[in-house]
């Protein structure tokens, strides 16, 4: 059995490895059986961080062959879907936020839509229960696949042809890659989900236990990547592919039809752009609440000293819950696909509602949520979303969130295909006021439609100073992203701690509903101690985000971080 290598290195700077390259050696292929992972990469030609190293290693692959920042997130996307599966994806959906070297800024929109036989109460039974399970688990959880499609829109700004990108990415999914400790374990917890929910067998079910070093090979996944190789996004949304999908769908009593995988679009939309003490920050807009949340949260406290109060300080962080939850509680109210519905962007962001909404905040005593309310003028998501941030030696940045919703989404291998399906159904407000996967709520703005994205939280973010890229980052996490997203801006902006700590240090959330602070387990206990005291609910949670950030240092040298919280790992040059 090939065993992998995983060593954790702390520190590798690469420059000197680059300057000995010079006699232009044929780029290695990847070693899908020997890697490691590395949560700190200085450089100045190139850098990509993620969730995976082999997915890492794809971008920066292609970024030595020539492609530029665009190029690279694609080939990390298309590897994450096959060494990452319980979010990297194809069944799924994304954003991609991007500035480009020419100062052209993208915003594509690749979220799932709701397949066009869906219908605002499909989730309500006849005594008007709301059945989470339906939108959670198995086919009817799943909304039109968009990544694809978001793959071959961001291409339009790539240098180098498709058929590059996606070799790295076949080639994992046909050799095969080891697994680290983390994906055997979280396969063995799916097992019985795998067996209950598909209607074939697939790669990922075996009969004992999956271990570290044992090798996850997907050939199924691998002749659906050559179908798109060979067609473009023909090759998924329509012909075999889409038979596939069609057919397990109605194996399933799924709804996904041939015409909805035809008709998917992914759009391009205007960035949601504002300015935050000087820096421009760039973010997703709606279907996304994430560019939104992060403006709110970030203008509700721009008017405070907030570094002088001190990182983690009872002060700080009790300042910073209480713009989350006012964010949170308009994000219930007024969020959702623009589409459909219209969201008062201009009024949520305001000068004077601002600061109206932070009228009532009392320093040293927490708000209620049941008075605080939307301003006049929360859906629970998966936190098994995936993100990765690149940036290239001309100054191109790409900031790539991408999702599944649960980990493995809908738990459902589309059948001879090889790849997981969403439940991003479940991002839909399924009946109002009724909590969805992560205790969240929404109403009409995120109601179910044919055709509509569901609302989602995905933060891809890029910071940038005088005009150039000075930040890329993001995170999953479902709803607490937006929150995750905030509190590393404001570590880096306003509380000056390093990349890393501001990625690694610990996180807390608010939402507005439920009316609690959420905090990782080493979160200070003073910091806890006097929140209580101002009458805070704390609950202690496993880890919040996994934040793969790029910042750009003084000198113009890259120092790219992978969070400490997975096997996410930094590669460049
Ligand atoms: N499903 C996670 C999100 O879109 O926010």
């Amino acid at each position: 059995m090939i065993r992998p290598v995983l060593v954790l290195l702390t520190m590798s700077t690469l420059l000197a490895c680059h300057s000995s390259r010079k006699a232009a050696a044929p780029n290695p292929p990847i070693d899908s059986y020997h890697y490691s992972i590395e949560k700190t990469v200085t450089g100045n030609k190139g850098a990509v961080v993620s969730a995976h190293p082999l997915a890492s290693e794809a971008g920066v692959l292609v970024l030595k062959k020539g492609g530029n920042a665009v190029d690279a997130a694609i080939a990390t996307q298309l590897a994450l879907a096959v060494v990452y599966p319980g979010a990297g994806n194809l069944g799924g959906g994304g954003f991609l936020v991007a500035h480009l070297q020419d100062g052209k800024e993208l915003a594509i929109d690749y979220r799932e839509m709701a397949p066009s036989g869906s219908s605002r109460d499909m989730y309500i039974d006849k005594d008007g229960k709301a059945r989470t399970d339906l939108s959670q688990d198995g086919h009817l959880a799943s909304g039109v696949p968009g990544t694809v499609a978001g793959l071959f829109e961001a291409a339009r700004y790539s240098k180098l042809s498709f058929k590059e990108l996606i070799d790295p990415a076949i080639e994992l999914a046909e050799k095969g890659f080891v697994i680290t400790e983390r994906e055997a374990r979280s396969l063995n917890g799916i097992q019985q989900d795998l067996q209950q929910l598909n209607t074939r067998p697939n790669a990922f079910q075996k009969k004992d236990k999956w271990k570290a070093g044992d090798t996850l090979v997907q050939k199924d996944l691998a002749a659906t990547l050559r179908r798109i190789r060979e067609k473009g996004a023909a090759g998924f949304y329509e012909g075999e592919t889409a038979r596939l999908i069609v057919e397990e769908m109605q194996r399933g009593k799924g709804i996904i039809s041939y015409a909805d995988l035809k008709n998917y679009v992914a759009r391009s939309r205007q960035p949601h752009r504002f300015d935050y003490k000087g820096y421009a920050v760039v973010s997703m807009p709606m279907p996304s609440s994430g560019g939104l949340l992060l403006h709110q949260m970030l203008k509700m406290i721009e008017g405070k000293d907030i570094a002088t109060m001190g990182f983690h300080s009872p002060q700080a962080v009790q300042l910073m819950i209480e713009a989350e939850r006012r964010a949170y509680a308009d994000r219930a109210e007024y969020m959702g696909d623009m589409d459909f519905y219209k969201v008062p962007v201009a009024a949520l962001t305001d000068k004077k509602y601002i600061a109206d909404r932070m009228k009532d905040f009392t320093p040293g005593k927490a708000s209620d949520s049941k008075i605080i309310g939307p301003g006049k003028a929360a859906a629970k998501e998966s936190e098994e979303t995936t993100h990765l941030s690149v940036i290239d030696g001309d100054g191109n940045a790409v900031a790539v969130t991408t999702t599944l919703n649960g980990g493995y989404g809908s738990r459902v291998v589309v059948g001879g295909a090889g790849f997981f399906l969403n439940n991003e159904m479940d991002d839909f407000s399924i009946k109002p006021g009724v909590p969805n996967m992560y205790g969240a709520v929404g109403g009409e703005a995120n109601a179910i439609a044919p055709g509509k994205r569901m609302l989602s939280s995905m933060t891809p973010t890029i910071v940038l100073q005088n005009g150039k890229p000075y930040i890329v980052t993001g995170t999953p996490g479902g709803t607490t992203i937006p929150t995750s997203v905030f509190q590393t801006i404001v570590n880096i902006l306003d509380f000056g701690l390093s990349a890393k700590d501001a990625v690694d240090k610990a996180k807390f959330h608010h939402q507005w509903l439920p009316d609690a602070v959420f905090v990782e387990k080493d979160f200070p206990a003073a910091t806890q101690e006097a929140l209580r005291k101002m009458g805070y609910k704390i609950d202690s949670r496993g880890d919040i985000g996994r934040v793969e950030l790029i910042r750009v240092l003084p000198d113009g040298k890259f120092e790219a971080v992978a969070d400490k919280r997975g096997d996410d790992s930094a590669s460049g040059w």
